[in-house]
């Protein structure tokens, strides 16, 4: 599902990244653990294409197939609302917008009905344990609620590969938990690859394959 080769990337003088080859196969889950400043962030930015590669010539990153290095802006947005989903540490919810209005924002970036969407968005909370949350703020939500919320819409558009960062790094032990245990049913249910960064042990020796990232490179 994800192919990278040879991933480089630098900010200014700072060598972040220093050559990363990783292939990832469909509905494999993959945590990516180390110490802070070794380039998991940078790393998941840039496999979800929110960050350039530096160039050069034998570099890829390929996903689903899509090659995307050949992608230009346009093509890149819509590869990126259609077949990826993003879940981070601060849930990022837009604060003026219900839960459920937050959830069909990618679904309508994509164009798709009103109904369409609210009924797939509403089938996703009801999923999510949030069945009588549909209409409040994210200033109404607990925090593991928000979280929730954000990952209905990081599934709205059903993505082929969901990246997450941090996405129990601020919930407390037993939302955490829940949220794990939620990956692993929605790969079972839906099929879908992840890719997770976290500095939660018990997550990531839950996934099928723990990556360990040391100054810019993946060493296992
Ligand atoms: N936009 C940027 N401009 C300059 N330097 C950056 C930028 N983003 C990250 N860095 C630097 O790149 C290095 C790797 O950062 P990154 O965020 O990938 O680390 P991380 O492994 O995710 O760490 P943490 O566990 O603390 O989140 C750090 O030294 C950081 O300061
Ligand atoms: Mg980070």
């Amino acid at each position: 599902m994800i192919k990278a080769q040879q991933i480089h990337k630098s900010y200014g003088d700072l060598h972040v990244l220093k050559g990363v080859d990783l292939h990832i196969k469909k509905g494999e889950i993959v945590s990516i653990v180390g110490a802070s400043g070794a380039g998991k962030t940078t790393l998941l930015q840039i496999l979800g294409t929110l960050d350039l590669i530096d160039e050069s010539s034998d570099s890829m990153l390929s996903i689903n197939d899509t090659t995307i290095t050949t992608l230009n802006q346009k093509q890149l947005a819509k590869f990126r609302n259609e077949e990826l989903g993003f879940i981070f540490q601060f849930h990022q919810l837009l604060p003026e917008f219900t839960a459920l209005e937050n959830v069909c924002l990618p679904a309508f970036i994509k164009k798709t009905s009103k109904n369409a969407a609210e009924k797939r968005a509403k089938e996703l909370l009801d999923f999510l344990g949030l069945s009588h949350r549909y209409h409040h703020k994210p200033n109404a939500l607990s925090g593991g609620e928000q979280q929730r919320v954000a990952v209905a819409r990081a599934l709205i558009n059903n993505p082929k590969v969901i990246f997450a960062d941090e996405p129990s790094g601020n919930l407390d032990s037993e939302a955490a938990s829940n949220l794990h245990k939620l990956f692993f049913d929605l790969r079972d249910q839906f099929g879908q690859t992840f890719v997770i960064v976290t500095h939660n042990n018990e997550l990531a020796n839950m996934a099928d394959r723990k990556l360990v990232m040391v100054d810019g490179t993946i060493i296992s």
